[in-house]
This record gives structure tokens, sequence and C-alpha cells, in this order.
């Protein structure tokens, strides 16, 4: 039976494409089988894992597997046991879809059920098949966050070590607490992981400690810094990546502590 994990804040540039790529790469090579969704229109991490453009994946996202009630037919193999469920910008249509029935096509599904847990739902085709789902969220409070926190045992809350970051948590920490109220997986915070810390601001060591003063039983031990081979992920991906090493140098750290917190949990 998987474990279902989000990445989330509702704060834009936080690492959280980012990091969802990176544990999938990391589960994936210790061969967990993984599945990777991604609920945010953006559609970075299926670009980070796929090596795709998102709109390569318009009419076989997560928007059609949920909206068909089908999660085998759009899955994307992106290795021997790691599978992606993409998206692109048409999930931007997705609230829409909920609260009308009109697809973006122009189509008619009527929905009726629990607007908060149509990927809840949808993942009891496919929980026993992994070891591990993972899934990506946009920057806002939008029903695919709400649908993604209740969808998940764990949440990873994504800590940048700036001010406007530190006062998205506690509403983010307050939507985590709805999914646990509303959904069945009893969703909590399995840790914040402060990453994108600049060594060389102030400010940044500031936010970094005061968020650890806070929740000091929440906190990674690892802090990533902003590192250029992190950010150009984006750009070389997993494959012949000849600096992929010096990338996942200081995730290897955050992923161990985050194992051995599932295991606890
Ligand atoms: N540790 C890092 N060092 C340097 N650059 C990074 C690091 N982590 C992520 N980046 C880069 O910073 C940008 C934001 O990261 P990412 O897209 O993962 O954040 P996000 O929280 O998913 O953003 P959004 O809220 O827009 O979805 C990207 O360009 C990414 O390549
Ligand atoms: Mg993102």
């Amino acid at each position: 039976m998987a474990i279902t994990i989000t990445m989330g804040i509702q704060k834009g540039g936080c690492g959280k494409s980012t990091t969802t790529g990176i544990l999938a790469h990391l589960l994936n090579n210790d061969g967990y089988r993984v599945l990777a969704i991604d609920m945010d229109s953006q559609g970075n991490l299926t670009e980070l894992l796929s090596g795709e453009s998102s709109n390569e994946f318009i009419g076989k996202s997560v928007l059609e597997a949920m909206q068909q009630n089908n999660v085998k037919e759009f899955l994307y193999s992106v290795n021997e046991n790691l599978d992606l469920l993409p998206a692109n910008n048409f999930l931007a249509t997705f609230a829409r879809w909920i609260y009308t029935g009109k697809t973006y096509t122009g189509d008619m599904i009527p929905f009726s059920g629990s607007p908060t847990l149509i990927l809840d739902n949808l993942l009891e085709q496919v929980r026993e098949d992994y070891d591990f789902i993972l899934i990506d969220t946009p920057p806002s409070l939008s029903e695919q966050t709400t649908n993604s926190l209740c969808a998940s045992e764990s949440v990873v809350v994504m800590y940048e070590c700036s001010n406007w970051c530190y006062s998205a948590v506690p509403n983010f920490m307050d939507s985590v607490e709805s999914a646990k109220e509303f959904g069945i997986r009893g969703t909590e915070v399995i840790g914040i992981l402060r990453t994108m810390n600049d060594v060389r601001r102030s400010d940044a060591k500031a936010f970094n400690e005061i968020i650890a003063e806070d929740f000091p039983e929440l906190v990674f031990q690892t802090v990533i810094t902003r590192k250029a081979p992190v950010g150009r992920l984006s750009l070389y991906g997993f494959k012949e990546n000849k600096e992929l090493n010096k990338a996942l140098e200081l995730y290897i750290h955050f992923y161990k502590e985050l194992i051995e917190r599932v295991k606890n949990r």
C-alpha cells in the first residue's frame, strides 16, 4: 500500500517541483515503485521528469484521469518503477469542471461527489501498485491543493527562507489540519524543509533560524542551499547530467531523514 506525500506551500518558487522530482528520482534509484503526480498547471514536474514539453500531454494528463475516473489510462512511464501523472495548462480548468461539469473541450461530464476527495478516490485504483506516491502542488490554495492534501498521509511543508514564506506557513498548516478533518488519510505534516537558502544573506539565516524555533520538532535538520546544479536540473534533468551528483548532495541527507520519519510514522 503506497505512502502518499504532498510537497506544498501556498507561496511560489519554494522548490516544490524540484524537491518532488528529486525525491521521485532518489526513491526510484533505491528500487521503490513510485508514482509522481503533477497537480500544478505549470507542468514543471511533468517537464522535469519526462524531459518533454507539458503541451505534449494535452488530453493525456491528470485532469482527464480525474474526469474519467481512470488512472491507468493516463500513466506515463518515466522508467521502470517510476510513473508520472502529467499536467499542463488545462489543469487550470479543474475547478470549473467540478462546479459546472463542463470540460475545457466543451463536453459535459457531470460531477457529483466531494470536490476535495476526487484525487483520493481516484488513487484507490493504484495504491497497491506503488510504494510511494508523490504529489507536487501549485503555489496557491486551490482545488488542486485541497485534493492533494486530502489524498495524502504526509505533507512536506516547503519553506524558502524568506519573510513571505514565513507568513505563508500558518495558513498552510491550517489547510493541512482541515484536510485531516475532512479527508480519511489522517493528513499530517511530516516535516518542514528549509530550501533555497542563500548562505550569503543574513535575513535568510534569520528566517532559517526562526522557523526552527517555532517548529523544533518539525524542521528537517538538512537545509537545502541555493546551488546552480539544483537550479539547472530544470535544464539537464536526471539523465546524462554531469552535475547530477552535485545537485543531489544535500538532498540525499533530506531523503534519509524523510525515510526515517516515514518509517516511524
Ligand atoms: N536549491 C536550489 N538552488 C538553486 N535553484 C533552485 C533550487 N531549488 C529550486 N531552484 C530553482 O528555483 C526555481 C523555483 O523552484 P521550483 O520550481 O522547484 O519551485 P516551486 O515551489 O515548485 O515553484 P512554483 O510555486 O512556481 O510551483 C526553479 O527555477 C528551480 O530550478
Ligand atoms: Mg512548482
